[in-house]
């Protein structure tokens, strides 16, 4: 038996952003917060036109702008404070994966009637549902705008960071708002980046021991998408090709939130939260870097779903489980992804701490291996210094 359960209304397509303010208006939303990063840089027109077209349908807006890499829990706070003071009755998260998350965040928050806080890494649960919530992504990786998850930075007594995953049925936004347009201007570097972070959900999702055949058909598709339009969406910025590489990780991007939703993660995001945590790496990088060898070690326990991965990233028949982590290393590094975390400039002090975070992740049991905690200090140190394939 297998449940599957995406209820996000998805909009997209080139221009959808012009639909954000008559869905609104459909949703009876008068006073709108809208949560988006500090600088905006990547997707300025989109924000432009959002805001031009809910003046222009008579919705008030305040605009939360404050939210940087991986928000902490004092800044959600921060955001809920505004939303109350100002009265507002719905909440747009717009950019990247850390403003829809902090958007997410402060919905709970409202709803709830306490500190999101009080929810991260302590087993409480999520009871009630929360304040019309869309989601318009300008980056093409998290898939956030269809999941029941969001990630907040937990800073401890001593300042200690660490990043911890929460899902809720009430996460899962109302309504996400896919544009590829907005996606056209992201430089390579986070192209590449977060592309990665969306191929990493697809395959750990199609690898969990939770997947589901519904699951899989989202992550096989992504993959696809992924491996036909990754290289091109980072190479290549002007004309038709273009805009259909943004397309295609759009989409994929979305298929694989889809997928993580229902099937969860692996040890991958086990890793990557616990570096972009403590040393600071994008997220996206960070996965993209320990993706291949934490595939390498499941080669012995996942052999048919490997090559299963390998085939549609290469859209070519009988690959090997060892093929398809060379595929997974060769993507990369046309991409610009560093060999390992030291290329990355991640500095060896962090080991432990890096360990110890990813020894305690919550999705650990999704993993189609039952790593043992020294399988994992080994791991983590090829990571470190070495190459997926020795
Ligand atoms: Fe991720």
């Amino acid at each position: 038996m297998y449940e599957f359960y995406a209820p996000t209304k998805v909009l997209f397509g080139d221009g959808c952003l012009a639909e954000a303010s008559p869905r609104l208006k459909e949703m009876r939303a008068t006073n709108v917060l809208i949560v988006s990063g500090r600088s905006k840089t990547a997707s300025l027109q989109g924000f432009r036109e959002l805001c031009i077209g809910l003046d222009a349908s008579g919705i008030r807006y305040v605009h939360f702008g404050e939210v940087s890499a991986d928000p902490d829990t004092s800044l959600v706070d921060k955001g809920t404070e505004v939303y109350r003071a100002q009265h507002c009755d719905a909440i747009i998260g717009f950019g990247g994966g850390s403003p829809i998350d902090c958007a997410k965040g402060i919905a709970a928050s409202v709803a709830e009637g306490r500190s999101i806080r009080d929810f991260v890494g302590t087993g409480l649960v999520f009871t009630k549902p929360v304040p019309p919530l869309i989601a318009i992504p300008t980056t093409a990786g998290t898939g956030t705008e269809v999941t029941n998850a969001a990630v907040f930075t937990v800073v401890d007594e001593s300042g200690r960071r660490s990043k911890k995953g929460t899902s809720s049925q009430f996460y899962f936004p109302k309504l996400a708002i896919v544009d590829p347009v907005l996606h056209l201007s992201m430089p390579p570097s986070l192209t590449a980046a977060t592309g990665m972070d969306a191929l990493t959900h697809a395959i750990e999702a199609y690898v969990s021991r939770f997947n589901t055949p519904i699951s899989d058909m989202y992550c096989l598709e992504s993959i696809r998408l992924i491996g036909r339009s990754l290289r091109s969406a980072c190479h290549i910025s002007e004309g038709a090709k273009a805009m259909q590489s943004r397309r295609d990780m759009a989409l994929s991007a979305t298929l694989a939130g889809v997928a993580l939703s229902e099937a969860g993660l692996g040890m991958v995001h086990g890793f990557a939260h616990a570096v972009g945590a403590l040393a600071g790496i994008p997220h996206g990088l960070a996965n993209a870097i320990i993706l291949p060898f934490v595939m390498q070690s499941l080669i012995p326990d996942a052999k048919g779903r490997l090559s299963d991965i390998g085939q549609a990233l290469t859209a070519k028949d009988n690959i090997s489980p060892e093929e398809s982590v060379r595929a997974i290393c060769q993507l990369g590094h046309d991409i610009g992804i560093p060999e390992n975390l030291e290329a990355a400039g991640v500095s060896p002090s962090y080991f432990e701490d890096i360990l110890s975070d990813a020894l305690s992740y919550r999705r650990r049991k999704a993993s189609p291996r039952a790593f043992t905690d020294e399988e994992l200090r080994e791991l983590l140190e090829r990571a470190f210094h070495g190459a997926p394939q020795q």
